[in-house]
Formats: structure tokens, sequence, C-alpha cells
């Protein structure tokens, strides 16, 4: 028998093969229809960092290391550092070691640093965390301690052994751990892959001066040395946190997680936001520190530009000021990428969604 000519054999081929291509294509609809949409915070590709965070909790802090803590497919935490800020070390230092606790992390090492800033007199920020450094929750004692060793040698000791350009550190309050490593180990850069920093403001305003932010106003020289060092910088100033706001809504959800965590991160929300919903006339308040966890773990909520980026450390009204060249008129290098907007419902999203797999 002849086999039919080419020409005439593939619209049959294909005629044989429609009834599979229809099933298929039934099948697939019905599964989009019925299927449990992935959640919008599990759509982008994940990124992953090497991670260590220096942090004074502070209420949002905790929150940001509850946050990261949930990660850890994503954030291979080594340690996290503590520095004196919102309160003084030694609250900083036990408000890390709760986060931990309630994360049940108790892998992870946290180091004491740096008792006071640089220069400056110290200030605090307890009308704000309330004089404990955490607000709408009791605090203990943990009963994990912290870490032998200070802060600064672990960021020398861990920076100088890492492989180039490996380690990202997120820094959450003043600079002064990172500023205290860089002046006696400057070769430390070369195990940095990027500094992500809460601080700063350009556009908003500062929230402890007219132009200062806290994190930079309580260690200006701090932030100058950090903002100098070469290493790659992304900052996220009071101008993209003061557009993140929580609702009653994005608060109520995180309660109903129906774990202890999201009962504990709700507890402080709602009475963190108080004092930033009154004092500024916002919508709801902002969640400083946990968006550059957010950052990390999901860039393409953010947008930024890349800037440069001074500190004014003289006395005088701009002091802690960042001076953000938006224009580029300076037509200096840019040292920073500016995170000026976000996605505020993603960010609440990825948040809860990360809360809910704590204990
Ligand atoms: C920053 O200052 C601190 O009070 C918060 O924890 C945050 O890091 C906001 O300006
Ligand atoms: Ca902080």
């Amino acid at each position: 028998m002849h086999s039919r000519p080419a020409a005439l054999a593939l619209p049959s081929r294909l005629a044989a093969l429609f009834p599979i291509l229809f099933l298929g294509l039934v099948a697939l609809l019905t599964a989009s229809f019925i299927a449990p949409k992935a959640h919008a915070a599990d759509a982008t590709p994940a990124t992953t960092h090497t991670l260590i965070i220096d942090t004074d909790p502070g209420a949002d802090d905790v929150i940001a290391l509850l946050f990261a803590m949930a990660s850890p497919e994503q954030l291979k935490i080594q340690a996290l550092t503590t520095v004196a800020g919102n309160v003084p070390l030694s609250k900083t230092s036990r408000n890390a070691r709760l986060a931990r606790e309630w994360a049940k992390r108790p892998d992870i090492a946290i180091y004491a640093g740096a008792p006071r800033p640089l220069l400056r007199t110290p200030i605090y920020a307890a009308d704000i965390h309330g004089s404990e450094g955490i607000t709408g929750v009791k605090v203990h004692e943990p009963s994990q301690p912290l870490a032998e060793g200070n802060a600064v040698d672990y960021l020398i000791r861990t920076l100088r052994a890492a492989p180039e350009k490996s380690v990202t550190l997120a820094m959450l309050g003043p600079e002064t751990n990172l500023a205290l490593a860089l002046t006696q180990a400057p070769d430390i850069t070369r195990g940095l892959r990027e500094l992500v920093l809460m601080g700063g403001a350009h556009f908003n305003g500062g929230n402890i001066t007219p132009t200062a932010e806290f994190n930079v106003f309580a260690d200006p020289h701090a932030a100058e040395i950090v903002l100098k060092s070469g290493v790659p910088i992304t900052m996220l100033p009071l101008d993209l946190t003061h557009k993140v706001l929580t609702s009653p809504e994005r608060i109520a959800k995180l309660r109903g997680l129906g774990n202890q965590a999201g009962r504990t991160v709700a507890d402080i929300l709602d009475a963190y936001v108080q004092h930033d919903m009154q004092y500024y006339g916002l919508p709801g308040g902002p969640v400083h520190d946990a968006t550059v966890v957010a950052y990390l773990l999901q860039p393409s909520l953010f947008k930024g530009r890349k800037v440069n980026v001074e500190v004014d450390s003289r006395e005088g009204l701009g002091f802690g000021q960042t001076v953000v060249d938006w224009y580029g008129g300076l037509k200096k290098p840019a040292n920073v990428n500016w995170i000026a907007e976000g996605d505020a419902q993603g960010f609440f999203d990825l948040l809860t969604q990360r809360i809910s797999r704590l204990p």
C-alpha cells in the first residue's frame, strides 16, 4: 500500500490530536477556576541572602526581625547584632532576644555592640517605642543569653572570613557598629555584597527634627562613614515608609492568623501606630524597619533611583540630614539606591504570609 503524500498526512494527524488538545484545554481552564490561587507574595522568583541584621529593637525592629526569621529559605541569617538606639543597649539586646524566642530560632546568635554613638550625645526614642522599647506587649527576660564577644569584633571576623561580596548587612538602627568595624578594619568591605538600611529622609522631611530621620540623627558621624564606604547601598527612607501604612484591616488580618506571632505583631502595631497617626495626621502608621526585610525578599515591590547621598554632621538645623542629590546637579557619583516608592498592599500581604508561618 502506498503511504499518503506528506502534505495530506499532517492535517489528518492534527485531526487525530484534536480531542486530546481539546481535553487538555478544558482541564487547564477548569484548574485555573478551581485551584487555589498562588499567593501574590509567592509569585515573584525568590531572592536569597546570606544575612546579618544590625538592629536597635524598637517596636518596628521586632516586627522586622520576626518577618526575617520567618523566611529561612530566602534569608540565611548568620547573626543579629544590636546597638543602642531606640532604647539603651541592654534593652535593645533583650528585645532582640525576645524576638528570637518568639520566632523559635535559637540557632541565631545575637551579639551586643556599641552602647553609644561615635561622638554625639546619646538620644533615645522611648516616646515612640515605650520605656522598654516594645509597644503593646509585656516583656520578660528570655532564657537564651547573648553570644560571647562584641558585635563589632563579630562583624570584622565574619566579613574577613566571608567570600568576596557574599554577605548582605541589613541595618535597622543607628549605624555605629558598622562604622566602628569599618574604621578598625577597612578591608571588610570585600566580604560585603550590599547594605540595605532603613534611614534618612528627603521629600518627606524628618521625624526627629524637621530635617533629620532618627537613625541618621542618632549617629550622623557613623552614617557618614557608612555612606562613604564604597559598598553598594540601598536606603529605605521616610519618603518610602510614610507611604507604606497600616490600616485596621491590615492589622486585623495579622491578628486573625490564628498564631501567637500574628497576635503579637498586631498588639505591637495597634500601640505603635498611634503616635505617628496623630502627629503626622496619617491614615495609618509606618512599620519602617520591616520594609528592609520586604525589600530583601521581594525587591520588585519597590522603586528607587541611584543618587548621591551625603550626611550633614555639622551642628545646626541640618544636623543629621541626608542630603539627596535627586536631580544629579552636583555631578557626584551615585552611592545609594534611594527607595522612594513601594507597593503598600504587596508589603502587607508578604508580611502577613510570612508571619503566618511562625508559632
Ligand atoms: C527609625 O527610627 C527608629 O525609631 C525606628 O526603629 C526606625 O528604625 C525610623 O525613623
Ligand atoms: Ca530601628
